[in-house]
């Protein structure tokens, strides 16, 4: 965050609560290299935090009521902590969802003055709701103290969104909020949960381009809880059928499904084989980042997007039509569809000296021959979740 911003932030909560903020802290958006749908089938995903994030300042108050407000949404909260989640304005219910959880383990959450500020594109596949959660948990954790690890803020967000929001979703999003490392992916294992930061072999000679579809619908919780819950039937025949109790989707091996898929329907066999391909496709994008052989990782990528579109069916032709765009550029290594799908953004791996070529080209003949203008940048690897002031430390953290 630029000094100018942090001082007009400064500025906006004194002017709203007429206090000083106590609290600043910040938890990053993400964009997911490769492994889309595959944290809640337990396997391995490769994240990175991006350079969008949000930004929380806060103050804990006497009376236990919420006072929420954001400088990107209208609509405010004022009152107690809400037994149920609220139409509108409906971003505070990350917040409450995050504090519910904090209750349920049986800490004591005052209430708080919080100015919510972010510049990660909302409905986009950036994660900007679990770096909203991320970033309250963050503030929790400093205002409570606790011991709790950067996993356990995580898996905490996630319970949030699961419980209070009713999206299923898996860990991905917000185990990188919390996570993440300056220049280094972060290989998850969902099935643990277990986390390893790996450098990116080959960031001398590539960037990673994030680029929006213009589609902003995102995919519908309905979408993604059906695409989870198919998996999990397709889990379950494989496992009556093949006599084997494999624990998910991912550890099943692809032979196996080769013998069971006679017992599968045509969309939970598909299901299945986006799932089990993805996970062998993520082994070798971790071998390519240890190697450093960018080509290979591009290579995954555009096996990922084929999948996700045809298997899996969450991409949409806005996005299909971009994917091919870029794929196409001379310098793009490679170019998938990442986050949930449905719209939002896509992930190419271009080389350095081409960025700004790709970029403009992007904008002067991709977006503006459709007539659209959405987010489109670099993004380097960013760190997790940090506090840039609390009343015992007025310095910027780096990591714990
Ligand atoms: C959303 C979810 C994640 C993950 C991705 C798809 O972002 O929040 O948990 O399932 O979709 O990979």
């Amino acid at each position: 965050m630029t000094q100018q911003r942090f001082t007009k932030l400064k500025d906006y909560f004194r002017e709203t609560f007429e206090q000083e903020p106590s609290y600043c802290v910040r938890a990053p958006g993400r964009v997911n290299l490769i492994g889309e749908h595959i944290d809640y089938n337990g396997g391995l995903v490769l994240p990175i935090a991006i350079k969008c994030e949000i930004r929380l300042l806060a103050r804990p108050r006497k009376d236990k009521q919420f006072h929420l407000k954001s400088l990107q949404m209208e609509k405010t909260y004022k009152g107690m902590l809400p037994e149920n989640p609220l139409d509108e304005p409906s971003w505070v219910n990350y917040v409450f969802g995050v504090i519910h959880e904090f209750q349920n383990e049986g800490l004591e959450i005052p209430g708080f003055d919080a100015l919510y500020d972010g510049d990660v594109p909302v409905s986009s596949g950036l994660s900007s709701s679990a770096a909203i959660e991320v970033a309250s948990a963050w503030f929790i954790h400093n205002l409570l103290q606790t011991n709790y690890s950067r996993l356990q803020i995580a898996l905490l967000s996630q319970r949030a969104e699961n419980n209070f929001t009713g999206v299923q979703c898996g860990l991905m999003d917000q185990a990188i909020s919390a996570c993440g490392e300056k220049g280094s992916a972060l290989r998850l294992d969902c099935a643990i949960p277990q986390i390893e930061s790996i450098p990116i072999g080959f960031s001398n000679q590539t960037e990673f381009l994030i680029a929006h579809s213009g589609v902003y619908r995102g995919l519908s919780t309905s979408a993604y809880n059906e695409r989870r819950s198919q998996c999990e039937e397709a889990l379950e025949v494989i496992c009556n059928i093949s006599g084997k109790n494999y624990d998910n989707l991912c550890s099943v091996p692809m032979s196996v499904l080769n013998k069971v898929q006679n017992n599968l329907n045509d969309v939970l066999l598909r299901r299945a084989r986006h799932v089990i391909k993805e996970q062998q496709r993520v082994i070798q994008a971790l071998d390519a980042l240890h190697n450093g052989n960018a080509k290979r990782f591009g290579k995954l990528l555009n096996a990922s997007h084929k999948s996700l579109a045809r298997d899996y069916e969450v991409s949409c032709p806005e996005l299909d039509e971009l994917t091919s765009w870029l794929q196409s550029r001379p310098g793009v290594l490679g170019c998938r569809l990442t986050g949930a799908g449905f719209g939002g953004c896509t992930i190419s791996l271009v080389q350095k000296h081409m960025i700004e070529k790709i970029l403009t080209d992007l904008k002067s003949e991709f977006y503006a021959s459709r007539g659209i203008n959405p987010p489109a940048f670099f993004s380097e690897a960013e760190p997790g979740a940090s506090a840039l002031f609390t009343p015992t430390r007025a310095i910027i953290e780096k990591r714990d």
